[in-house]
């Protein structure tokens, strides 16, 4: 006490100490907790026993390319990156910049990766082959819309990128084939996402559960942040673009006035979210609870969403972490895809939501056979 009294600036210089000391070994223990994207994988290794380190490699390989995009995306607004790139995709619809660039960047990662023997996007008519020595060999085969919502890109909205990753069915050693990629989604070996927003996440799926990372700007990793993600078994958001109410059949139709209807038993009515970016409506159901619909319009006959890039992968995510997805009179994994950007119905969320749409849907089928 009385050494204090003395000598304060003693106590003082002692006090830093300390805290500095406690500082320093609390950013061990916090870095110690840190588990980054390429660790997990690698950790996780044993649950592909052949796997001889090619699935993390294909992997890390996406969280590279991602990393690209994600740095791309961020700038967006500062270089002349944004707006139409004035060419059309396969589907008629406008190609932006961004999705050229992702586009070239998934294909270029996959490509190096060495393990991979082609893929299909959304902005190729194709399946794109890679025809060097080393990818020949390649198992894995990808599916992948590069980027998602881009309609959402010039206004700073969320956008996404989206991948399904399969065993290849041809020999090992030829060259890719269309059968290869027409694969239905329960033969999927692993599915994820990447949404580019307010802050970047990469969530994926091998079939033994979800995980969820965020990317951290200032070590540039993926780290592991979201563990085990299960999806609430109900929620209180439905996601669809209500604009095209007239355009719905009656059992979806009745289904949004069921959400809109005074409920307090059921705590309805529930809330509406759309944002229009596929993987941003879902990252946020999955993680709240909720409904996402993109059923069959008069426009859309089998809905707008693709099967193989965007309805597959977010459909096993989503039954991974307990929810559902249909296309409305089938489980969405046990379509049997019959082109590359082959449209489905989509119906998918927290299971009691997606029980509860289908009751109309059928409903709606019972009373059109009758007519
Ligand atoms: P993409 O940008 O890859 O073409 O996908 C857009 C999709 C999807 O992200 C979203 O759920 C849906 O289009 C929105 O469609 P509407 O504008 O018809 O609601
Ligand atoms: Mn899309
Ligand atoms: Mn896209």
């Amino acid at each position: 006490m009385i050494h204090i009294i003395i000598f304060p600036e003693r106590f003082y210089y002692l006090a830093c100490f300390v805290l500095n000391q406690t500082k320093s070994f609390m950013t061990i223990q916090e870095r110690k907790k840190t588990i980054t994207l390429n660790e997990y994988i690698i950790q996780n290794q044993t649950a592909f026993p052949r796997a001889k380190g090619d699935f993390s490699r294909l992997l890390s390989h996406i969280g590279i390319a991602g990393k690209l995009v994600n740095r791309e995306v961020n700038k967006a607004g500062l270089v002349d990156i944004l707006g139409d790139a004035g060419d059309t995709n396969v589907q008629g619809e406008d190609q932006k910049k961004l999705d050229i660039y992702a586009d070239e960047q998934f294909i270029a990662a996959l490509k190096a990766s060495g393990v991979c023997c082609g893929l299909a996007t959304e902005e190729n008519q194709e399946h794109v082959v890679f025809d060097d020595n080393l990818s020949r060999d390649g198992k894995y085969i990808v599916c992948m819309d590069p980027l998602d919502g881009s309609s959402n890109i010039d206004v700073n909205v969320s956008i996404g990128t989206i991948f399904s990753i399969y065993l290849r069915k041809s020999a090992v050693g030829q060259k890719a084939q269309e059968y290869d990629f027409l694969q239905r989604g329960d033969e999927q070996v692993a599915a994820g996402y990447i949404i580019y927003g307010s802050s970047t996440m990469l969530v994926y799926t091998t079939g033994q559960g979800v995980n969820g990372f965020t990317l951290d700007p200032s070590i540039g990793e993926f780290c592991l942040s979201h563990n085990n993600i299960k999806t609430p078994d109900d929620g209180r958001i439905y996601s669809i673009n209500e604009g095209n109410y007239v355009r719905f059949n009656t059992g979806v139709k009745q289904y949004i006035k069921f959400c809109q209807e005074r409920d307090e038993k059921t705590n309805r009515p529930y809330t509406s979210r759309y944002i229009g970016s596929l993987v941003a409506d879902i990252h946020r159901n999955l993680l709240k609870g909720g409904i996402f619909l993109y059923p069959e319009t008069e426009t859309h006959p089998n809905g707008k969403l693709r099967l193989l890039y965007e309805c597959n992968p977010i459909a096993f995510i989503v039954e991974q972490a307990g929810g559902k997805a249909t296309s409305g009179n089938k489980r969405i994994l046990e379509i049997e895809p019959k082109s590359l950007h082959q449209r489905v119905p989509l119906y998918t969320g927290s299971k009691q939501m997606v029980n509860k749409v289908e009751e109309f849907l059928v409903n709606e089928k019972q009373v059109v056979a009758k007519v």
